[in-house]
């Protein structure tokens, strides 16, 4: 096989969860622009049916577009159900969605300070992030196996490896919080646990580790941010997708179980 061949996704059927978000949506492009018949899942609001017509319009690909919230399990079970039954199989599934601070600003308790932080918001955050991934691991994973095997990506991001260094937030209307640290880092215990489970089933599991991206933040954030980062600024969308690419495709057919960092080396210093 030759590289190109080796990064070609042509006929691959891969579920994006969240698919609609910043991140998700540049992922379905890639993907499809790889020959990938691309399943846009997302919660009803965020249209994930207009995003696939789109999509497919764009790139001259299949591409579905299902409503799904992750941490609904009856949602999930559907979601791959329906996958298979419009594509017959299911490649790849990029574990992708989650409840990020855009979304919880509006609950402005997600950003409440440590001390009084509510019980029911910390509940909230990681039956997104954490259930909603274990879900989505579960059924996507079934969905794998019936295909022979493929590629499972599960998102994580700086803050579920290392803390974050809270003086870039100070006078800023957002910040992080606690649940999004502990939910990604779950997602790098669960990764490696369904890596070596799934090792001989021909199901590769990785972690993607994202660094902050640019979209329309504080120019002071944007400025504090770009000093800490090697690499001296945020990242755009169209960092990730080489990395997602690479992980969906047979190049990457010996790897499983790790963490791949797209970060400009934040994790570094
Ligand atoms: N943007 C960043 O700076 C950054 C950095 C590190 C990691 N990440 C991670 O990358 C992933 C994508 O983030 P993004 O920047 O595109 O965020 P985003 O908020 O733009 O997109 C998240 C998507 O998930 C969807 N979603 C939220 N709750 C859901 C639920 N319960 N069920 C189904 N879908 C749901 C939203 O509708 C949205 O389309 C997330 O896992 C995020 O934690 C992002």
């Amino acid at each position: 096989m030759d590289a190109n061949t080796r990064f070609d996704l042509t006929g691959k059927v891969i579920v994006v969860t969240g698919g609609n978000g910043l991140l998700g949506s540049a992922y379905c492009q890639a993907l499809a622009e790889h020959g990938a018949h691309v399943v846009v899942a997302d919660l009803p609001g965020a249209h994930p049916q207009q995003a696939a017509k789109e999509l497919s319009q764009r790139t001259g690909r299949p591409a579905l577009g299902l409503s799904c919230d992750v941490a609904v399990e009856a949602d999930v079970v559907a979601l791959f159900e329906q996958a298979l039954k419009e594509f017959g199989r299911v490649d790849g599934v990029m574990n992708n969605a989650a409840a990020t601070g855009e979304h919880l600003m509006r609950q402005g308790a997600v950003f409440s300070p440590f001390e009084d932080y509510p019980l029911a918001v910390w509940e909230a955050v990681l039956r997104v992030n954490l259930t909603g991934v274990f879900l989505v691991a579960r059924e996507g994973g079934k969905a794998l196996l019936k295909s022979g095997g493929g590629s499972m990506v599960n998102v994580s991001s700086t803050y579920g490896v290392v803390g974050p260094d809270h003086r870039i937030y100070e006078g800023m209307k957002f910040a992080s919080f606690p649940g999004y640290s502990a939910s990604k880092a779950g997602v790098h215990g669960l990764t490696r646990w369904l890596a070596t489970y799934w090792g001989d089933k021909g199901i590769r599991v990785n972690t993607l580790v994202p660094g902050g991206v640019e979209n329309q933040h504080d120019p002071e954030f944007v400025k504090r941010y770009a000093q800490r980062t090697p690499l001296r600024r945020m990242a755009r969308r169209e960092d990730m997708v080489g990395m997602v690419v690479y992980l969906m495709s047979d190049a990457a057919a010996y790897a499983t179980g790790q963490q791949y960092f797209v970060d400009g080396g934040w994790t570094a210093v």
